[in-house]
């Protein structure tokens, strides 16, 4: 499937006006290792959905990575925007909230069915980010963005995976990937309808998109070599008689 396509004609039919640089960014998206489209990180995201502890321990990144997004949306949101971007980025900060909270309930059924709870090994704080940001919303807005194309590509990829899981929070987790997917395509969308504006009003704002998915990229490599550390530092899951 070509993601970058059906994410194009998504927008298109929200009568987001595309600016022919950003169509031409996301388009060009096919032919690079951004986030889903490199055979190697859907090999280890199948071998984590295929071992209950891997997938409790992302699930649970996932889990902080929302609500620390939600708490840097929110601050930035109160204290930098006003108008109906402030009203656009509070609202999408509840859903990160919310998000946070439902992978919180599926990571701790997930860790469950697993014998170990050694998963508390990621300390983040929102602080040093808050800190970090110049105020420059416009750039805030690009990595926004981004992160959102990021996540529609990973939980595209996560509801493929999900079919090939026979374990009792089958339906949960894939009724919470679903519920989450519906937001992040809104949030997409109206992510990147503040980003075709600025992209209209001065192009040489590609430069903060070619950035920004840049950087999501190499931070997606990261979260692979973090999944790759899990399965190197543990020992192998227990798997049940009848699967030998
Ligand atoms: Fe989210
Ligand atoms: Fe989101």
């Amino acid at each position: 499937m070509n993601l970058p396509h059906s994410m194009l004609e998504l927008l298109e039919q929200q009568e987001i006006g595309l600016h022919p640089i950003y169509a031409a960014r996301v388009t060009g998206l096919q032919e690079r290792n951004f986030v889903t489209n490199s055979k190697v990180m859907r090999a280890m995201n199948e071998a984590m959905f295929a071992d209950n502890r891997a997938l409790a321990f992302r699930l649970k990144r996932h889990s902080e990575h929302e609500t620390l997004g939600a708490r840097f949306i929110e601050a930035i949101a109160t204290e930098h925007a006003d108008g109906q971007l402030q009203e656009d980025l509070l609202a999408h900060a509840a859903d990160e909230y919310r998000h946070g909270r439902m992978f919180k309930t599926i990571y701790k059924e997930v860790a469950a069915t697993t014998m170990t709870d050694d998963f508390d090994d990621h300390r983040e704080t929102v602080e040093n980010e808050l800190a970090a940001f110049d105020g420059a919303l416009v750039s805030f807005l690009f990595a926004s963005h981004t992160a959102e194309i990021r996540n529609y590509y990973l939980l595209h990829q996560y509801l493929e995976l999900i079919t090939g899981v026979d374990k009792p929070y089958r339906h949960r987790l894939e009724a919470v990937l679903h519920q989450v997917m519906g937001d992040e395509i809104r949030h997409v969308v109206y992510t990147a309808r503040y980003v075709n504006e600025l992209l209209a009003e001065d192009p040489s704002r590609a430069i903060l998109l070619d950035g920004y998915l840049a950087e999501y990229s190499r931070m997606s490599w990261q979260e692979m070599a973090l999944i790759a550390s899990y399965f190197a530092t543990r020992e192998p899951e227990p798997v049940a008689v009848s699967a030998l």
